[in-house]
């Protein structure tokens, strides 16, 4: 039995120092017996609130990869400050430092082509992230290219629904239509000119009859912009507003502002839904001042860019699109973040499906 025991703390105390021994090895700095990789990612604009909480998650995401799997990823984080031309250059130097890969959320996606083909040229894979490119960009080097992210038309389609889900159908008068505004983002992002387009087609296909009061309002994602519009249109349209689409919270959250200096009450005799499911939307929902927001899952999706950029480091191929759902929140819990898998799509497959969507 001693010796039993003997043989016991000794098996216990070799098992502690190896354990003490690859601690020591992460936490020292060195990458251990592992690889060091350097990312290169480009962040359209930092200033931006979900692509904010998007690149912190990205960063913690590749800190625990690290953890687990004994390898130092480096992250060259860049600010394109919304100008393509500056995150050009950003993108272009990390061609020049051969980076092992480059995650990029494009200023302007017109820019895919060339910056894929830039890369292609000194073999660096690329992974695009937040704005779709075409299908045509990803042909360019099929295998070592791909994009992560969420269909914009379907964010679209869950505000519609969400409307078209209340008691009156979002019909305060009773006149038998919704009369609405939208607040939307960058026009030359097509998450905002699906949003613009699906919350409308969402609303219809549930039945809904729309009239549309006044041309999309440029606010640029911007929640200053969102406040100032809501104000004018609140101002030129009075109680005809009904409902309120904007294409992001950011914008919703100052809208919403707006419409309490109006003196108007949200749920009561004006509508209005966001996207994203930022946390002050989420303190919105909770106080029943925003009729309802659309999860855009910057979790699972910072997480898949980082597991597929791992791959495509180790040489392997990957597929072309990797999609995370949005998720309708009408509740904060709706929007809690969970781990789950990408759905994964050929470029034929997207194709047939663009075609179908007309
Ligand atoms: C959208 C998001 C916006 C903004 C934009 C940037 O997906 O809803 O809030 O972050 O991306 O491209």
């Amino acid at each position: 039995m001693k010796q039993l025991k003997k043989v016991l703390v000794i098996l216990f105390a070799s098992v502690l120092l190896v354990a003490c021994g690859a601690n020591n090895a992460k936490t020292d700095g060195s990458s251990g017996s592992g690889k060091t990789y350097n990312v290169g990612v480009a962040i359209y604009r930092f200033d931006d609130n979900f692509m904010t909480l998007y690149r912190q998650e990205l960063e913690k995401y590749f800190g625990e990869l690290g953890a687990k799997d004994g390898n130092t990823y480096k992250l060259d984080i860049q600010d394109g400050k919304q100008d393509q031309s500056t995150q050009t250059e950003q993108i272009n130097n990390f061609i020049a430092q051969g980076k092992d890969v480059i995650i990029a959320n494009l200023v302007d996606p017109t820019a895919a082509a060339s910056v894929i083909n830039s890369a292609k040229a000194k073999e660096i894979p690329v992974v695009l992230i937040n704005r779709e490119p075409t299908p045509q960009d990803l042909e360019i080097w099929p295998g070592k290219t791909t994009y992560v992210g969420a269909d914009a038309t379907q964010s679209g389609t869950i505000q519609g629904e969400m409307i078209a889900g209340l008691p009156n159908k979002g019909d305060i008068n009773g006149d038998g239509k919704i009369s609405y505004i939208t607040l939307m983002g960058d026009p030359a992002n097509v998450d905002a000119q699906q949003r613009t387009e699906y919350s409308i087609k969402g609303y219809e296909a549930k039945g809904g009859a729309v009239n549309l009061l006044a041309q999309p309002y440029q606010a640029n994602w911007d929640s200053a912009k969102g406040q100032e519009f809501t104000a004018s249109a609140l101002e030129q349209f009075g109680k005809d507003l009904e409902v309120i689409f904007a294409n992001n919270d950011g914008m919703a959250v100052g809208a919403v502002t707006a419409i309490n200096a109006a003196g108007r009450k949200v749920g009561e005799d004006i509508y209005i839904v966001g996207v994203d499911a930022i946390p002050d939307a989420l303190e919105l929902l909770k106080n029943a001042q925003l009729t309802g927001t659309v999860l855009n899952d910057h979790f699972n999706q910072s997480h898949t860019a980082a597991d597929v950029a791992v791959e495509l480091m180790q040489g392997k191929d990957v597929e072309a699109y990797y999609w995370h759902d949005y998720v309708g929140v009408t509740k904060p819990e709706d929007a809690e973040l969970k781990r789950v898998d990408a759905r994964k799509e050929t470029i034929a497959e997207i194709k047939v499906r663009y075609a179908e969507r007309g």
